[in-house]
């Protein structure tokens, strides 16, 4: 028998996707190896964030239900575990929704207003109209995701740290309003992303059109690869070259061996390697580390009923616990 007070609870990790598009090698490399070694150690909950999705998507939804199904197919490709981690779909736990519109009661107007990426994205996104309620309360939406399950690190990118650090703020007025302390603080687990430009040369990212995607077959990758630009200046065969400025040997340092890079470093200087060769080694290296990671992804994308059978039961998992929490959520605010 082990003994309550000895054993030793997990701190519980949430983070998000929001299916908006397939996953590329940015995201894999940015964010799912990262959740991938946090299951190890920590009680994770991931989620497809669909509503998130709508706040910029709302005029164009048909798409959102194939990404859903195409990024879980991806996640459990990686190797998120459905037996270690809670794999859930936002809107498939509405408590989430309870819990916002609760929130939205006690957040000031400002608080919203000033979270950068607010004004960032209406500017970026401009072909879209986001001078919507909805997309001003994202954030507090993403309050709402985190607090529900009393989640104690977040990994995100460092764009999404005001995020997180408004759900703490939220967290400590609604402490103070209600006088009971039902959740933690939670915390940005920052995530190192590595820069993975893409066949371009910029970051790699569906709107410039120059991603690597998780589902993209061997051929299409090698054909990526093959035409992706090199060191501009390198525009003969015995020209030297600077890997520096060549996004060949970005990937190179991601996907190759030291005495690899070592080498293809100083004959790209020294012109000894041509760039179709330096290539195909790219091509060949990324292959080889992606290939577990496409025999799985060719397994579960022939069983998409068992990939939507896994979301399903982790969103019943994650509706339990986000249940309680409301149930806690309504004494302290005294909610018949
Ligand atoms: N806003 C996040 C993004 O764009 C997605 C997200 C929604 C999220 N809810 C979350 C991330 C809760 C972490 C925690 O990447
Ligand atoms: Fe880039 Fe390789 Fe060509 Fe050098 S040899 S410019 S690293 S592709």
């Amino acid at each position: 028998m082990e003994k309550k007070g000895k054993m030793m609870e997990k701190a519980r990790v949430l983070s998000g996707m929001r299916p908006t598009g397939k996953l590329h090698l940015g995201n894999y490399l940015g964010a799912l190896k990262n959740w991938l070694s946090l299951q190890e150690r920590y009680e994770c909950f991931y989620f497809l964030a669909d509503w998130h999705a709508l706040t910029s998507e709302y005029a164009d939804t048909g798409p959102l239900k194939s990404y859903i199904l195409d990024i879980g197919t991806d996640w459990l490709a990686a190797g998120l575990d459905p037996e270690r981690c809670t794999l859930f779909i936002q809107s498939r736990v509405p408590e989430h929704a309870e819990l916002h519109l609760l929130l939205s009661m006690i957040t000031p107007l400002a608080w919203l207003e000033r979270v950068p990426t607010y004004k960032e994205q209406q500017q970026e996104l401009k072909e879209k109209d986001l001078s919507t309620y909805g997309f001003l309360g994202y954030p507090l939406l993403q309050t709402a995701d985190i607090i529900i399950y009393k989640a104690h690190y977040v990994p995100v990118g460092v764009d999404q740290v005001p995020h997180v650090e408004l759900s703490r703020e939220i967290v400590r007025r609604f402490h103070y309003l209600y006088g009971k302390e039902v959740f933690p603080e939670p915390a940005a687990l920052l995530t190192e992303i590595p820069k993975v430009p893409g066949t371009d040369g910029r970051k790699m990212s569906k709107s410039y059109d120059n991603a690597i995607y998780l589902s993209d077959p061997p051929e299409a990758i090698r054909e990526k690869i093959r035409t992706m630009v090199t060191d501009p200046q390198r525009a003969r065969r015995h020209d030297p070259g600077d890997p520096e400025v060549c996004p060949v040997f970005a990937f190179h340092k991601i996907y190759s061996a030291v005495a690899e890079i070592d080498r293809i470093n100083q004959e790209c200087r020294s012109a000894e390697i041509g760039c179709v060769e330096c290539k195909q080694i790219l091509s060949q290296n990324l292959l080889k580390e992606m290939q577990g990671f496409m025999e799985r992804r060719e397994y579960y994308v022939h069983r998409p009923d068992q990939v939507r059978e896994i979301l399903e039961e982790g969103s019943k998992r994650a509706r339990r616990v986000a249940r309680e929490t409301m149930d806690e959520v309504r004494e302290a605010m005294q909610i018949a």
